[in-house]
């Protein structure tokens, strides 16, 4: 492929799109997604400066976001990966968070640890992945979150870094999914208001 095919292919995000038969309208463009990104890694590259750092990835929905931050970081980074599962419907979470990891929690042990969340809706996960990683005796513990919906939190949460601040509406795209579809979007889409 020539690279003029490729930005062509890049260039033609669709204004809306269906999953799973509803309509989703675009809403947050790649580069205020990429602009949001590139302010975070700024701000980690100024607090851990001179540090080694562990970032916690929370599968699937942070992995694209990791994916960017961790290559606009210019400390040492090591990378794990841990699944969040919140059983409910495909909107909302039910509020029981199950956690599965592939290497022992004890890596965090000693370490600067960021969790990497995809987004903050009622804070239920972020606030039980930072109960669980504080039993594992971190040296520090962060949270980054792609998006955040303040407007709907349950109470405090723990939240160090935040990329954009959105309205309690349903999102896809750049790892966020609709029943597993959507993640591979560029963009960022939410729920259309009639459907
Ligand atoms: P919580 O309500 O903050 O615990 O959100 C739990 C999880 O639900 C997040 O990590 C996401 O994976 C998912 N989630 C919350 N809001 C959305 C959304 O608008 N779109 C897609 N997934 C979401
Ligand atoms: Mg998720």
């Amino acid at each position: 492929m020539t690279p003029d095919a490729s930005s062509e292919l890049h260039s033609s995000a669709p204004e809306r799109i269906t999953l799973h038969g509803r309509t989703f309208i675009r809403y947050i463009e790649r580069h205020i997604i990429a602009e949001a990104i590139r302010t975070i890694a700024a701000t980690i590259n100024r607090d851990y400066a001179g540090r080694e750092i562990v970032l916690l990835v929370i599968l699937k929905g942070a992995m694209m976001f990791a994916a960017d931050l961790a290559r606009a970081l210019n400390i040492t980074v090591q990378l794990e990966f841990l699944r969040a599962s919140s059983y409910g419907s495909a909107l909302s979470s039910s509020g029981t968070v199950t956690l599965e990891s592939n290497s022992p929690l004890e890596i965090v042990r000693g370490r600067d640890v960021i969790i990497i969340e995809d987004i903050a809706d009622s804070g239920v996960t972020i606030r039980a992945l930072c109960n669980r990683i504080h039993q594992f005796g971190p040296r520090s513990l962060a949270v980054a979150a792609l998006l955040s919906k303040p407007s709907v939190h349950k109470g405090t949460i723990q939240l160090d870094y935040v990329g954009i601040e959105i309205e309690p509406v349903f999102v896809v795209g750049y790892g966020l999914d609709y029943n597993e579809l959507g993640r591979n979007l560029p963009d960022i889409y939410r729920l259309a208001d009639h459907d």
